[in-house]
């Protein structure tokens, strides 16, 4: 059940909350009434969309929420965090606290998802004496399958050797680098845009926290790790059936960009 629920005495008719609905399951009788309900992609457009509050849905009632429109940031601040954001490999050997990093997560769970599933999971290492044990145990791993000659061919075995080298060579990680945190999205295989939803989940993490001043590092090498070490996965808490998505270091930053590095001009395909 939906909750949809008018209040007549407050609803003006102006079609707003139909005219918006991806599923096309409002319908104006008078006032809005619903016509499928399992249709429902509950993103809640209709709440959101009805200017006077008149409409409430799965639980929410426009008296208990607020609009954030008069607190967005200025269109160059936007861009400004966009273009200043920067790889962080270089970590401050301190945790964040708990408190800010529940709040980027709370951040990242508004990102969009394919049919508005809401489906991604965070996997978050909040500690970094786990981040320790963790990068003992994979560097551990990677270099004795490096010394038993049982890297894969290609890309994945050259990059891999790479990390048991300078791992035994200077005793570096350079895949989790010291950093705190970590963070893996997933959902579950069934999600009917698994890749984009976790992708995007991650991007959206990164800009709240580097709207925080905290570093983010996409993180691939860690990607490869897991492809030698599948049982990681379950270690970590991840249930079986879900696909991983892609991960993330993240932290205060140990070191500070006094430039933004230009990019671009954007490679644009105008048509029209
Ligand atoms: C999908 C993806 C995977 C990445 N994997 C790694 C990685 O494993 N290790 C690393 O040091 N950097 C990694 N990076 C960071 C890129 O090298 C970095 O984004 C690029 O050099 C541009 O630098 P910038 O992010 O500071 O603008 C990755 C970035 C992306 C988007």
């Amino acid at each position: 059940m939906i909750q949809f629920k008018i209040d007549d005495a407050l609803c003006v008719r102006c079609g707003e909350c139909a005219a918006d609905c991806p599923a096309g399951i409002i319908a104006m009788n008078d006032i809005p009434e619903i016509t499928n309900e399992p249709g429902c992609f509950k993103c809640l457009h209709c709440y959101a969309v009805c200017p006077t509050g008149a409409l409430s849905i799965l639980g929410n009632k426009p008296d208990r929420e607020v609009s954030l429109a008069d607190q967005l940031p200025q269109v160059e601040k936007v861009s400004n965090l966009i273009k200043w954001r920067r790889s962080i490999r270089r970590y401050k050997d301190e945790n964040i606290s708990p408190e800010l990093i529940d709040e980027l997560l709370q951040t990242a769970c508004h990102a969009p998802t394919g049919v508005n599933a809401c489906d991604v999971l965070f996997t978050v290492v909040r500690d970094r004496a786990f981040m320790e044990k963790l990068s003992k145990d994979i560097m551990g791993r990677i270099a004795a399958i490096e010394a038993a000659g049982n890297l894969p061919e290609g890309f994945l075995g050259q990059y891999l050797a790479l990390v048991a080298d300078v791992w035994k060579s200077e005793g570096r990680d350079i895949i989790l680098r010291g950093a705190p945190h970590l963070l893996l999205t997933s959902v579950p295989k069934t999600a009917p845009c698994p890749v984009q939803d976790t992708h995007i989940a991650l991007a959206t993490f990164e800009l709240s926290a580097a709207s925080h001043g905290v570093g983010t590092l996409w993180n691939g090498l860690f990607m490869m790790a897991l492809a030698v070490c599948p049982d990681l996965v379950e270690q970590l808490g991840i249930p079986s059936d879900h696909v991983i998505g892609y991960a993330m270091l993240f932290g205060k930053p140990a070191v500070v960009y006094h430039r933004v590095a230009k990019r671009g001009p954007a490679k644009v395909n105008y048509l029209g």
